[in-house]
């Protein structure tokens, strides 16, 4: 069955210079490589400064079992190896969570992981999640007077204090603490930060700077981002609670539906038309106008490069691979971050010495 779509809908407004040539990629896409992002819920107990999830106008709610299991059979069935079970809203308000990881790890899902930002993580429910087969927690995490600055509302000594419980707990080893960086903290509060993560037995695992959730309308965004391929739309699938397949994890209104797995298969919706069309026109530089407003990939490759640069992330992702939880990433995809910084400090210099 074919999947139907308002093909005008993904007309590409907004055409650019091609992006950095990336002969990896077609218009096709191959599930064993790609991860399947599935919203249990879009709800959330948290407002935090850096997210738009307090002005979200899409309906909230939880994912019918019914739903959920379709897609992790025929998603399983498909390739996929990688879920994760999180997107926009808070995964520990799931009740069904550590049953639904079991579901998925019975299918044949190899790699299970969510984000978190850890308000109701207790020490039994990070066993209790553990047991059932999730394989890495990336929890959001701040220095201290970031994270209060940036989370109201939230008790921090409360936080902080059942963080601590978690100390004696075996299984915090599938932790992996995620730093959203939005530049309000001093390098000193940074090393107190990792040193309270230490203390706690907790490791930092990667770094983001806040990205603008393809919502810059400055003039300024298209050019910044004209350069960048962004892998997103063939590393994952993502699903919301109701099953309406959305273009990434930043399209958090669905702007562009590619489908409903409520009914669609997902071989269908991976293989549309439309979904074909977004990808080989992304190839050839000519993005949908969210794309053109996005920094995500910008910050993606500054990231991907720094990680590679770092001592920390090489050694943390050597213990997560020899521990089972995580695969090395490709070397390719490490010569190919460290030549995009290159490539772009060689063009800044070049519009220097023009001015
Ligand atoms: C949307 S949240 C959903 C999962 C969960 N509620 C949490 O906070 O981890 C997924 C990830 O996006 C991150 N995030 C939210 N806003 C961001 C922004 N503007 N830039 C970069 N990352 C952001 C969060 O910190 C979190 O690590
Ligand atoms: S970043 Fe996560 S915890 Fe914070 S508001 Fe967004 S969804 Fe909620
Ligand atoms: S560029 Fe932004 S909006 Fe477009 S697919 Fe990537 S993350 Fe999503």
């Amino acid at each position: 069955m074919n999947v139907s779509h308002n093909t005008e809908q993904f007309e590409c407004v907004v055409p650019h210079v091609p992006a950095i040539w990336d002969n990896r990629r077609t218009e096709r896409v191959c599930p064993s490589k790609m991860t399947l992002r599935i919203e249990t819920t879009n709800c959330c107990n948290f407002r935090c400064t850096f997210c738009p999830h307090a002005s979200l106008k899409r309906s909230r709610g939880f994912m019918d079992d019914r739903i959920f299991e379709k897609i992790i059979t025929e998603g399983a069935a498909a390739g996929f190896r990688k879920a994760f079970l999180s997107n926009f809203g808070e995964p520990l308000l799931d009740k069904k969570l550590a049953r639904r990881i079991a579901f998925a790890k019975q299918a044949g899902f190899s790699n299970i992981a969510i984000f978190s930002n850890g308000s109701r993580l207790t020490s039994e429910w990070l066993s209790e999640l553990a047991k059932a087969g999730l394989t890495t927690l990336n929890l959001s995490l701040s220095p201290i007077r970031e994270f209060a600055e940036t989370r109201p509302g939230v008790c921090v000594e409360e936080f902080i204090e059942s963080l601590r419980t978690l100390r004696d707990n075996p299984d915090r080893k599938i932790i992996a603490v995620n730093y959203i960086k939005t530049g309000r903290s001093l390098p000193q509060e940074e090393k107190e930060f990792l040193a309270f993560l230490a203390s706690i037995g907790l490791r930092l695992f990667s770094t983001f700077d806040e990205h603008n959730w393809g919502r810059d309308d400055s003039a300024s965004a298209a050019p910044r981002v004209q350069n960048y391929l962004c892998p997103e739309l063939w590393v994952t699938l993502n699903v919301i609670w109701t099953g309406q397949v959305q273009l990434c994890c930043v399209d958090q209104e669905g702007e562009y539906v590619l489908g409903n797995l409520a009914e669609d298969s997902i071989t269908d919706v991976l293989e549309s038309e439309a979904w074909r069309r977004i990808r080989s026109n992304h190839l050839k530089g000519q993005f949908l106008a969210k794309c053109a407003k996005c920094d995500v990939p910008a910050k993606a490759a500054g990231r991907s490069a720094n990680m590679t640069l770092s001592c920390r992330y090489m050694l943390g992702m050597l213990r997560m691979y020899l521990s089972g939880t995580a695969s090395i990433p490709p070397l390719g995809s490490a010569i190919r971050a460290v030549g995009r910084i290159y490539w772009n400090a060689f063009k800044k210099s070049l519009s220097r010495a023009a001015r």
